[in-house]
């Protein structure tokens, strides 16, 4: 049998700050997930989701449990992972061109050489069509909206073309037209390109819609309360959210993590 490609073993993440309680941000978390899988996780905000997500990406460390991919573990970050967070990192001293160029110096090919000049600029306008920002090519950050910044480092992940994509409520800050545009880009991307992709929201309605498995995450100490798998077809669009077996597992998701969120002492 064929295994995962990434694989999580009780895994325990506990923060120690200084004057203050600790936070055992992750307790005993499994989940495998598999190639060209696109799995999205939900849970209450503090639940652990962007820990889990920097755990893989090898941006953070933990306590005890094992996490390997090609079932070799995973100490730092590297290239087959790309990552897109919760808040753009963008450099600010370059433009939204170079942004995206940027990356692209530190990765190489399929037949393991670099990129081309001309390569990285086809590259960069490509995506940036595809996140709707042709024009501002060669604007600094400062001049763009948080919701064009956040499509600058949708773009800028996307050119790297990583094995793993690891996104961390990527859409979030975007209004309700382009995040839904933005929704029909990645299922198109990833119906035609094949990547796994391990995907945080808090929009219970966008996880139902681009993964085929849903981890519900549960809050102190974070921890998978479930698994829920979504059988419906791709290729998948807007309209796939009218549908009988969509809104059923939505509600379903839904009506699990307010119960969580009504449990959390405030
Ligand atoms: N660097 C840190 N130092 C101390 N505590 C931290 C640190 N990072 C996260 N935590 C704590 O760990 C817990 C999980 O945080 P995390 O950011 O993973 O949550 P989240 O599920 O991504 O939340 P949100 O939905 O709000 O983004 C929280 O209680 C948070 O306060
Ligand atoms: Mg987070």
């Amino acid at each position: 049998m064929k295994k995962p490609l990434i694989i999580i073993k009780d895994v325990r993440k506990e923060f120690i700050v200084e004057k203050k309680p600790n936070v055992v941000a992750l307790n005993g978390v499994n989940l495998e997930i598999e190639k060209n899988e696109f799995v999205c996780v939900v849970g209450p905000s503090g639940c652990g989701k962007t820990t889990l997500l920097n755990i893989i990406a090898g941006l953070e460390t933990f306590d005890s449990g094992s996490v390997t991919m090609h079932g070799e573990d995973i100490i730092g970050p590297g290239p087959e992972r790309g990552v897109i967070f919760q808040q753009y990192a963008l450099f600010p001293w370059m433009t939204v061109r170079k942004n995206i160029e940027y990356g692209l110096k530190f990765i190489t090919k399929a037949d393991g050489s670099r990129y081309t000049k001309e390569e990285k600029r086809a590259l960069a306008e490509h995506y940036i069509k595809m996140v709707n920002l042709t024009g501002f090519e060669d604007s600094y950050p400062k001049a763009l909206s948080g919701g064009m910044k956040q499509r600058v480092a949708i773009a800028r992940g996307y050119a790297l073309n990583s094995e793993v994509l690891l996104m961390d409520e990527p859409f979030g800050a975007l209004d309700a037209q382009t995040r839904a545009q933005l929704q029909e880009d990645l299922l198109r991307t990833w119906e035609s390109e094949k990547k796994t992709i391990f995907f945080i929201t808090h929009d219970v309605d966008e996880a139902v819609l681009l993964s085929s498995r849903v981890v519900i995450m549960s809050a102190r100490p974070g921890q998978i309360k479930e698994i829920v798998p979504v059988d419906l077809p791709y290729p998948r669009t807007q309209a796939t959210k009218m549908e009988s077996e969509f809104i059923k597992i939505k509600n379903y998701i839904w009506d699990t993590v307010y119960k969580m969120y009504l449990e959390i002492p405030k």
